[in-house]
């Protein structure tokens, strides 16, 4: 339902930007799909399998401005480990790679069918796909010099186990993006108030406040935090963050 109310709102969203190119194509890079998930994440699992070979059409306006955000946030050199948190159909890695092609990149989701989705398009060996639950990463502390996350926290049922995962995965001082809907419009605490009823895949929104206050009490110090629109109705916010030492 999260989708087919998304897809109706996107379909009146003009002026999207166009990808950048990048030689993906299908290739055999490491997928790795241990145990499925916990029940309570059934219907995600369900939603998002069916979705995931049409998931980059139908959202290519919105994932494209949204992911362009976050790539603008983040500082990096061109070398860094980065780990992207609910990865979807690995967008974000796959312009994240044309640009940097030296960055080392990890993908999680709970949804096999994204993953394979993500794993089909991508070429590069520097970036490799997991399934894992954002609570639950089965990365070592300290792995990664970056930790990003898009258009996911409203799904997740632990959100302050995922923010202590992020801080334990993050290297000292290691940067933390998050942009997802924001509670702080009216339109997006409708759609919440409307999609609490009747979608069994949505969690919550958050307030850019509650959001950073979640943020600080994790151990993530908020370096940066606004809020913006795609289209007329999607309100988002993001927040960049670094791990205090
Ligand atoms: C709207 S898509 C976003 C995908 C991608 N980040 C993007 O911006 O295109 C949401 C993704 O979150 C994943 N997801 C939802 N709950 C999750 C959880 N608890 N752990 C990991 N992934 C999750 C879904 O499987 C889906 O691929």
């Amino acid at each position: 339902m999260t989708v087919r109310l998304m897809e109706a709102a996107l379909a009146r969203v003009s002026g999207s930007r166009l990808l950048q190119t990048c030689n993906f194509s299908p290739s055999q890079e490491p997928l790795v799909m241990p145990e499925p998930t916990p029940s309570e994440n059934d219907a995600i699992l369900k939603e998002y399998n069916q979705l995931a070979a049409s998931y980059d059409r139908r959202w290519r306006a919105y994932v494209d401005e949204t992911v362009r955000v976050v790539i603008e946030s983040v500082a990096l050199r061109g070398d860094e480990r980065i780990l992207d948190i609910a990865c979807g159909t690995g967008e974000l890695e796959r312009l994240l790679l044309a640009r940097w092609p030296g960055l080392q990149i990890v993908g999680t989701d709970i949804c096999e069918g994204m993953l394979r989705e993500a794993a089909r398009k991508a070429e590069c060996k520097t970036v490799s796909w997991l399934r894992a639950g954002a609570s639950d990463l089965p990365q070592p502390n300290g792995s990664f010099d970056c930790v990003l996350c898009a258009n996911s926290f409203h799904y997740f049922r632990s959100p302050v186990e995922t923010l202590a995962e992020v801080r334990r995965v993050l290297r000292p001082n290691g940067q933390f993006v998050l942009v997802d809907w924001c509670d702080n419009y009216l339109i997006c605490k409708l759609c919440s108030l409307w999609l609490r009823l009747t979608d069994r895949t949505f969690f919550r929104l958050y307030t850019l406040p509650d959001c950073r206050r979640q943020l600080e009490q994790s151990g993530l110090e908020v370096v940066g935090a606004d809020r913006f629109r795609v289209g007329w109705i999607w309100g988002l916010m993001r927040v960049v963050c670094r791990r205090t030492p």
